[in-house]
């Protein structure tokens, strides 16, 4: 059976009490089911909230934003993979679109951050993704694998447990998505680039009305959603979408 991942990225929404008031409206409408999961990657003040309220629910997992890759020392402002763990996160985004674009994060700090989550026992979640000016002049599949560039190296056994999570930046937040087939022949072509059995989900505009259309594709496990994921009633539905 093809796992099905429903991944909320909040972005820079809801503190404590919000995330709350959140999960609690989403809570009751979740079926967990074999196969079907349903990822958080809350704001880091929020993580130790969702993640106890999730704790007992099948299928439920919380994750960070970003991290740092030292361990620990003079970051200010930053957060380690051994906080985010404290705090009840097992998975971490590394080099989401906004990271690399408003931030400035370059591959090789994303190379650094994928290390420090996979030492700390923790799942990394690879964003990549073409902007539309590359897309246009041709080069989203170069810009992809110069992401996953990120991933050189690692034992087979890391890249294993690394999830990819395909954005295309001109997707993301501006109601367009890639067409199925489009994000799907992308999709082949990352999982052609590390393992068959690689986990890869997309993102960009996921709402419930192109979920099912999405995570139909044979090469999508899943979808990273912005938006969506912060509306109770959204996230509901696109949390019960299946793949048939
Ligand atoms: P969006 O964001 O669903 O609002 O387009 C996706 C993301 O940034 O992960």
């Amino acid at each position: 059976m093809k796992r099905l991942i429903f991944a909320g990225n909040w972005k820079m929404h809801h503190g404590p009490e919000s995330a709350r008031r959140l999960i609690e409206a989403w809570m009751p409408g979740w079926r967990p089911s074999a196969g079907r999961e349903a990822w958080f990657f809350p704001p880091a003040p929020a993580i130790a909230t969702v993640a106890q309220m999730l704790r007992d629910h099948s299928g439920c997992a919380v994750g960070v934003q970003n991290v740092h890759w030292e361990a620990s020392g003079a970051f200010t402002g930053e957060t380690s993979v051994a906080i985010a763990r404290e705090a009840g996160a097992t998975l971490a985004l590394v080099g989401h679109s906004e990271r690399r674009h408003v931030f400035g994060e370059t591959d090789a700090e994303c190379a650094r951050k994928v290390r420090a989550v996979l030492a700390g026992e923790m799942t990394p979640v690879l964003c990549v993704g073409e902007t539309l000016t590359e897309r246009e002049a041709g080069q989203t599949e170069a810009v992809v694998r110069r992401h996953l560039s990120a991933l050189d190296g690692l034992a087979g056994d890391e890249l294993a447990r690394v999830v990819i999570a395909y954005e295309p930046v001109w997707a993301i937040g501006t109601g367009r998505t890639a067409k199925p087939e489009d994000a799907n022949e992308v999709q082949r072509v990352i999982r052609a680039a590390l393992m068959p059995s690689q986990v890869i989900l997309y993102g960009g505009s996921v709402k419930p009305d192109n979920v099912a259309a999405l995570v139909a594709q044979p090469h999508v496990n899943g979808v990273l959603v912005g938006g969506a994921s912060i509306d109770p009633a959204q996230w509901s539905a696109i949390t019960s979408a299946t793949a048939d």
